[in-house]
């Protein structure tokens, strides 16, 4: 689908995207690079990040990929540093990077439990940390924003409760409760924004069919009325909205782009 945004809305930006080689994460890489911005990719398979890398250089983004994994705060420092070197700046952060799978609470280890919260919650975390200098530099650009901006994908899961999913829930509880404290800490002394995308059933990503392949069918919609199928490509509009001049006093918000699902009720 043709975006409705100026190809040249996120022109000169430098932006970071933590699991940018695939599902949700590498459209957002692709429409950022097709929208002007040059893309620095994160993630723990370095044979996924090569060939994400060069199906973005092939349409003409510049990009690079670093390996890395957001659980190791020495991989994290290692890849902003990298990023900064490689573009001369970071002005957006994007914490896409996510562990997931279905479990009952009954069957999950603490273990696993951890796991995900590493991944999704500490991980989050330990990038903005991480990024926090080189963010204090970005963003000159940004029509009154004197900092850089951050963006966390975060989920509507938490916001009542979730079969099989309790580990993701409190790991997504948590980002967005990240996003909330770093967008009044950061934003009081650095103009750095911090929001977040909960996206809702994106189709056209391997990891929903993984998880859910049974809510397509019509005994969800029955139950679920606004239930409707979404893109990778509403995420990551949503995504260029709050990172671009457009959002750019919109602070601590996680936008919710599901179709309205997470308040549907079954027809009485
Ligand atoms: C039960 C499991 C499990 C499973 C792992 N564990 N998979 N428990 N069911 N299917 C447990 C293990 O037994 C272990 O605990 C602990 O978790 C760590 O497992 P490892 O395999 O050692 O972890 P690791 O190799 O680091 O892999 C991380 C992972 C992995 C999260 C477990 O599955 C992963 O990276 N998946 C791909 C990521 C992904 O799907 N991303 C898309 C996210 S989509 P013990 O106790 O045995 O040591 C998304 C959408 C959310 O986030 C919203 C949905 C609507």
């Amino acid at each position: 689908m043709e975006s409705p945004f100026k190809e040249n809305i996120l022109k000169g930006k430098v932006a970071l995207i933590t699991g940018g080689a695939s599902g949700i994460g590498f459209e957002i890489s692709t429409q950022f690079g097709k929208h002007g911005a040059s893309v620095a990719l994160m993630g723990r398979r370095k044979q996924v990040l090569d060939s994400a890398v060069s199906v973005l250089q092939s349409l003409g983004i510049p990009a690079v990929g670093f390996a890395g994994d957001v659980r190791k705060q020495e991989d994290a420092a290692r890849v902003v540093e990298s990023t900064y070197k490689h573009f001369g700046k970071i002005d957006i952060l994007v914490n896409a990077a996510a562990g997931n799978f279905l479990v009952a609470a009954e069957d999950l280890s603490p273990n696993g439990f951890r796991t995900v919260l590493d991944i999704d919650s500490v991980g989050t975390f330990t990038m903005c940390h991480e990024a926090l200098k080189y963010l204090k530099k970005g963003g000159q650009g940004r029509t009154t924003s004197g900092g850089g901006t951050i963006l966390n994908i975060s989920a509507t899961l938490h916001y009542t409760a979730s079969w099989y999913q309790i580990h993701v829930s409190a790991a997504k509880a948590a980002v967005d409760s990240i996003t909330r404290n770093l967008a009044l800490e950061w934003g009081t002394d650095y103009d750095i924004t911090v929001n977040g995308v909960a996206p809702g059933p994106i189709g056209d990503t391997p990891g929903m069919f993984k998880l859910d392949p049974e809510e397509i069918n019509s005994k969800a919609r029955e139950y679920m009325p606004l239930f409707k199928i979404g893109e990778k490509w509403d995420i990551a509009m949503a995504a260029i909205y709050l990172v671009s001049d457009a959002g750019k006093y919109v602070n601590g918000h996680t936008l919710v782009a599901d179709g309205g699902l997470w308040l549907s009720r079954p027809r009485h």
